[in-house]
């Protein structure tokens, strides 16, 4: 038994989780699950990625506070991942006291070794929003193919990538102003001082795959480490460096120290101890499974961040390749970037979990999910090969056996031997990311196994020769118990409803493969999976494009152009009084229009507004307004409207109308006539 510390990378709180992340997490999931089922004291570490420029952004637009988005995602984040049968041991926050305490303390420890310098940079600046700009948020034009509307590192469309610096027409993406450049004093971490434990992790036989060793080797480790910038000026959401009121942890310097903060949380709560995972020396085991997409953060900065911090390096980063569906990048418009919750409303999680496993190997190679391919996979193998087999051979004892399982056929010797003789490799491919390999075998396995049956035909004997018939069903069983067994780790509410209806004494783990059921009584049948059905993938597709659809109308409304300049002279010109309605009622044949009486003080006047979508007559009376009194009088079809009301509108065409609030001098008075200026 050994002691495994496993996580996937931690998701931004600021998006939904779509098929794209289930990827990591599945895959994650299917090898904690894997080493728990053989025996390992294994723990599945996860948080929500908290801190940075974008959450505090995005926060601040939907009206929240980071804090608050924060909670938001995490619990929705949570939730999707339980419903696709994801178990964390703990899923937890980077922004914690526990995080804050291991960052901080790593970065003491790297000060008082001399890592730790700081320097003045040159960044654009944006005096509008008053603060520094990250590169993704300057745009401009591409200082190379002079494409418009570039990122501030890198163009889109010639692929370049540039110094933001030198970037055309630059400006920020928040405001649209031209950024100003400005100096900032910023902490660095020396990483070529780091390279003596950067180089020995990464030649550590078995912490990374070969082609990912090369790889850091041409990009980094042959030129020199480049210092790496650990700071960010306010306005950040993250935690100050020590020392400092305005200045704050980059997001990385951070998040990866969520997996230990999480670690330190869950230690907390159950009472463990938390050096036995984290303290170099120990016997545990780390292993990081993460996207190609951040690699070197995980395989340059961490290891040098745990080395000279005090903490154990990872014994593996485990490192995927992206989603493509159909063969192409996921696409909101195409409808094939589905949210795990708009996944849920359609098809069964287990769908999922069984295609990607069928996909995934230890390499950084994209998986495809072909639609056509995923129903072929999930019907043929998962569907008609091993729930049918299932549903065929405890339908048959249930209906005409009386569910009363007996000692195996002897016929089932030559299965029970393939199944035995396969289980070190499925063992070895699960040990090794290679879940691909795994599935195969097991497939392999419930295909011998139809055939056994198709051979012996019990289905035919059953009533002439019941005890044979039975025989053959319960060697058959032994099998199904073993299956369901192997593929526990890709679907573990599929095996505990085998263990259900198997009526099995305990819950089966690694140690109960011996391919036997022994004599029982069975229980009733429960469904375990349906076949996919065409229709509801494509109502899963057409709903994503509806969602993208919607949140295209959503985009922050154009607020319209200013009116030209007018002359002070013009606007004393304005009569603007407070008016109380007396009374509204609309005006028949009109479907815009509401006649109101409103009371001016010195007078009463008839107003005909063209607000009749937005209210009810009803509504208004006794409601104070605002009133442009010295509107020339405006003869209309149905009558003269005698002065105008004040309201606001939105993109949308939403009206409120105003009314007056006091907000300086609440005793004062704000009878009709009152005049406002
Ligand atoms: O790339 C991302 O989505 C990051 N939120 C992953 C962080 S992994 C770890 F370092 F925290
Ligand atoms: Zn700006």
């Amino acid at each position: 038994m050994s002691k495994y510390l496993v996580t996937s990378a931690l998701p931004y709180a600021n998006g939904d989780i779509h098929i794209g992340h289930l990827v990591e997490y599945i895959q994650t999931d299917i090898f904690v699950r894997f080493l728990k089922l053989t025996g390992n004291d294994a723990i599945y570490m996860c948080a929500s990625d908290t801190h940075g420029t974008p959450i505090e952004i995005n926060a601040a637009k939907k009206g929240m506070t980071p804090e608050e988005m924060v909670a938001k995602y995490n619990q929705e984040h949570h939730r999707d991942f339980k419903n696709f049968q994801i178990d964390f041991d703990r899923f937890y926050t980077t922004h914690s006291p526990e995080t804050r305490k291991h960052a901080v303390n790593i970065f003491e420890n790297l000060k008082k070794q001399e890592f730790i310098f700081t320097e003045e940079v040159e960044q654009y600046y944006c005096p509008h929003d008053k603060r520094f700009l990250p590169d993704r948020f300057v745009r401009g034009v591409c200082p190379k193919c002079k494409a418009d509307d570039q990122y501030g590192d890198s163009c889109e469309k010639c692929g370049a990538t540039y110094n933001p610096t030198d970037i055309l027409n630059p400006a920020c993406s928040i405001c649209g102003n031209e950024p100003v450049r400005k100096t900032s004093r910023h902490y660095f971490v020396k990483l070529e001082k780091a390279r003596p434990a950067i180089e020995e992790w990464i030649n550590k036989e078995g912490n990374l795959e070969p082609n990912v060793k090369q790889w850091l080797k041409s990009n980094f480790l042959d030129q020199e480490l480049r210092n790496w910038d650990i700071s960010r000026d306010k306005p950040y959401f993250g935690f100050k460096i020590p020392g400092e009121e305005e200045k704050f942890f980059y997001v990385w310097m951070d998040a990866p120290v969520g997996y230990i903060g999480t670690t330190q949380k869950y230690c907390d709560e159950q009472g463990l101890d938390f050096d036995s995972w984290w303290k170099p020396g120990t016997d545990s085991k780390i292993i990081h499974v993460i996207g190609k997409d951040i690699t070197y953060f995980h395989t340059l900065f961490w290891p040098a961040m745990l080395h000279y911090g005090g903490y154990k390096e990872p014994s593996r980063v485990q490192i995927h390749g992206f989603l493509t569906v159909n063969g192409e990048k996921m696409s909101k418009s195409r409808g094939t970037s589905v949210k795990a919750a708009t996944y849920l409303n359609h098809l069964d999680p287990q769908y999922l979990r069984f295609y990607y496993a069928g996909k995934l190997t230890a390499s950084m190679d994209d998986i495809d999910l072909n639609l056509e391919d995923f129903r072929f996979r999930v019907n043929s193998d998962l569907v008609n090969k091993i729930v049918n087999l299932v549903s065929r051979t405890t339908g048959l004892l249930s209906k005409r056996l009386d569910s009363e399982v007996s000692e195996p056929a002897v016929s089932i010797e030559p299965v029970v031997a393939q199944g035995q003789a396969s289980v070190e490799a499925i063992e070895n491919a699960y040990r090794n990311f290679e879940f691909s390999r795994a599935l195969k075998l097991i497939v392999k396995l419930a295909d011998t196994t139809n055939k056994y049956l198709q051979d012996t035909a019990p289905f035919k004997i059953a009533k002439t020769q019941p005890d044979e018939a039975r025989a053959v069903i319960s060697g058959a069983l032994g099998i199904v118990k073993g299956i369901s067994i192997l593929l526990g780790p890709v679907l573990p509410e599929m095996k505990s409803k085998i263990e259900k209806l198997l009526n099995a004494e305990k819950v089966w783990d690694w140690q109960d493969l011996d391919f036997k059921l022994g004599p029982r009584k069975i229980n009733k049948f429960t469904h375990l999976a349906q076949r996919v059905d065409e229709k509801k993938v494509e109502a899963m597709i057409q709903e994503t494009k509806e969602e993208a659809a919607a949140q295209e109308k959503q985009l922050p409304p154009e607020v319209p152009e200013f009116k030209k300049m007018i002359e002070f002279e013009d606007f004393l010109k304005l009569d603007l009084r407070i008016g109380r309605i007396i009374s509204a009622d609309p005006v028949k044949k009109a479907d815009k229009l509401l006649m109101l009486v409103v009371d001016l003080g010195l007078e009463k006047r008839q107003v005909i507004a063209g607000i009749k979508k937005s209210f009810r007559a009803e509504d208004l009376i006794g409601k104070k307004v605002m009133i442009v009194a010295n509107l020339k009088p405006r003869k209309m079809r149905f009558g003269t409207s005698e002065a105008m009301l004040l309201a606001a509108e939105n993109a949308k065409g939403e009206l409120a109308l105003l009314g007056p609030v006091a907000l300086e001098n609440p005793q004062m008075k704000l009878d009709p006539g009152t005049t406002v200026s």
